[in-house]
């Protein structure tokens, strides 16, 4: 049966249609609103505001349920592949041996870099931050490859060009910010062993690839590879409503999560966590700053628009840095903060009363850092592992027969109309 609500204004009732999830959300469809009505609605940041009808997905912010088209996201952690991750995300279900073992000969067949691409690296200043550079790069890709007859052709070959080459990408602008040799990607490797190995090997330091390291890099790409409509997927499929190139949507996309309130916040968590380990390890300052109203900080790594209870990636996340650092025998004082501060704002009735738990970004870099990823890198890893659900939200909003160019409407607050005063007389 339909379902609507009822709007009564100036004395007219309209009725608007409620639309209902396959997991029992619902939204009113105010498509009719304006044209009804001659209303709009207003909401900052669009905190209430759904942008569309999408199969990829679910989220329950408050049960903390990630699901990536219906496997839970725990499950995906523990048994799959980043690849098999990609495909499903794009594909809709996971693919069989045969479609695997296609996937990884068409991404190693596409994984390396156009030569000309390398020299824009060299133009970049030293300190040029790897995020900058990645965003330049992806949206470079357009020039270097023209397009190919049939649309369908063309997409199927830009997806794959992506998956193949930002990983060869990130860590070629790591090893010539080092002044390091570029290491090219190998055949006889899987996704997250060739990047490790892009990363970090040497003609005179061989690097040895291990297993932990592999493991905890696919559980992270895996953790980060969609969050439906994020500040970065939505940037995506905005730009890519005026039906731009892939590779453009994507570098709006890396644009968007550079942001220190979205995928930057990895990077400033561990800075964050290094600040409170130099000053004497004391979180009690950092988190009187946080609550207070006048001080415009925000805890790096804890709050959710959507989870109002602990991000259940970050659950994933803090098991695996136990586990991680223990197999490689190390052990990480920033770890030890995490948790502290951790176990301080579980107990503190701002943080309760804020339902500001950690998120996906708090324990994330401590991985990162055990692996070796230097800081300003930790945002270009969110982006890697992000790629296949900007693809997968792209192409879903491409294929959509009711999409349309995005172009939200205002409610102007400036001057009324007057008229134009000439230079002598103002
Ligand atoms: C990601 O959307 C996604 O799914 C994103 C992401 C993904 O996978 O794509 O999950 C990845 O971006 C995770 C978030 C990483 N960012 C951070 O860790 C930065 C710190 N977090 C905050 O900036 C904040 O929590 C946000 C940006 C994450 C969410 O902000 P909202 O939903 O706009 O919440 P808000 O700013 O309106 O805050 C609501 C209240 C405010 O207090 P009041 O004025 O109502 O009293 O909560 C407070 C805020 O002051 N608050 C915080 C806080 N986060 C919110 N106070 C202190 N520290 C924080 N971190």
């Amino acid at each position: 049966m339909d379902e609507f609500v009822t709007l009564t204004y100036r004395g007219k009732e309209v009725k608007l249609p409620l639309v209902t999830g396959s997991e029992g959300e619902k939204a009113i469809d105010i498509s009719r609103l304006r044209a009804e009505t001659g209303l709009i609605t207003l909401d900052p940041g669009y905190a209430n505001t759904g942008s569309c009808l999408s199969a990829i997905t679910f989220m329950d912010g408050e049960k903390g349920i990630l699901r990536y088209r219906g496997i839970p996201v725990e499950q995906l952690a523990e048994k799959a592949s980043f690849k098999e991750t990609a495909y499903l995300l794009i594909n809709g279900r996971l693919p069989n041996r045969d479609e695997l073992t296609q996937l990884s000969v068409r991404l190693n067949d596409h994984s390396l870099v156009h030569t000309d691409l390398k020299a824009f690296y060299q133009n970049f200043p030293r300190a040029s931050h790897p995020m900058g550079i990645l965003s330049s790069m992806v949206n470079a890709m357009k020039s270097f490859y023209p397009e190919l007859d049939t649309l369908e052709e063309e997409i199927n070959i830009t997806v794959t060009r992506l998956l193949a080459k930002v990983r060869t990408m990130a860590a070629m602008s790591y090893k010539i910010s080092r002044g390091h040799e570029i290491v090219l990607p190998r055949p006889d490797l899987t996704y997250c062993e060739n990047f490790l190995n892009m990363m970090f090997d040497t003609p005179v330091t061989p690097y040895e690839i291990k297993r932990e390291a592999v493991n905890a890099l696919r559980v992270f790409w895996i953790l980060h590879a969609d969050h439906e409509q994020n500040c970065s997927t939505s940037s995506v499929r905005m730009v890519g409503s005026a039906r731009v190139n892939l590779y453009t949507a994507i570098s709006t996309g890396i644009a968007a999560l550079w942001g220190p309130l979205h995928g930057g916040a990895n990077q400033a968590v561990i800075e964050m966590l290094d600040n409170i380990h130099n000053n004497g390890g004391d979180c009690t300052k950092i988190i009187q700053r946080a609550k207070d109203k006048n001080d415009p900080f925000r805890l790096m790594g804890f709050g959710h628009r959507v989870y109002k209870t602990y991000d259940p990636r970050a659950k994933i996340m803090k098991k695996m840095c136990d586990n991680l650092l223990a197999a490689i025998q190390i052990t990480d004082p920033l770890l030890d903060t995490a948790k502290e501060l951790e176990e301080m704002t579980l107990k503190d009735p701002y943080f309760i009363d804020h339902n500001l738990y950690p998120n996906i970004d708090f324990y994330s870099g401590i991985i990162l850092r055990a692996i070796g990823i230097p800081t300003n890198m930790f945002t270009v890893m969110f982006a890697i592992g992000r790629l296949p659900g900007w693809i997968a939200q792209w192409k879903e909003s491409m294929d959509d027969p009711n999409w349309k160019i995005s172009r939200p409407r205002q409610i102007y607050t400036g001057h009324q109309q007057y008229d134009y005063v000439p230079i002598h007389a103002r």
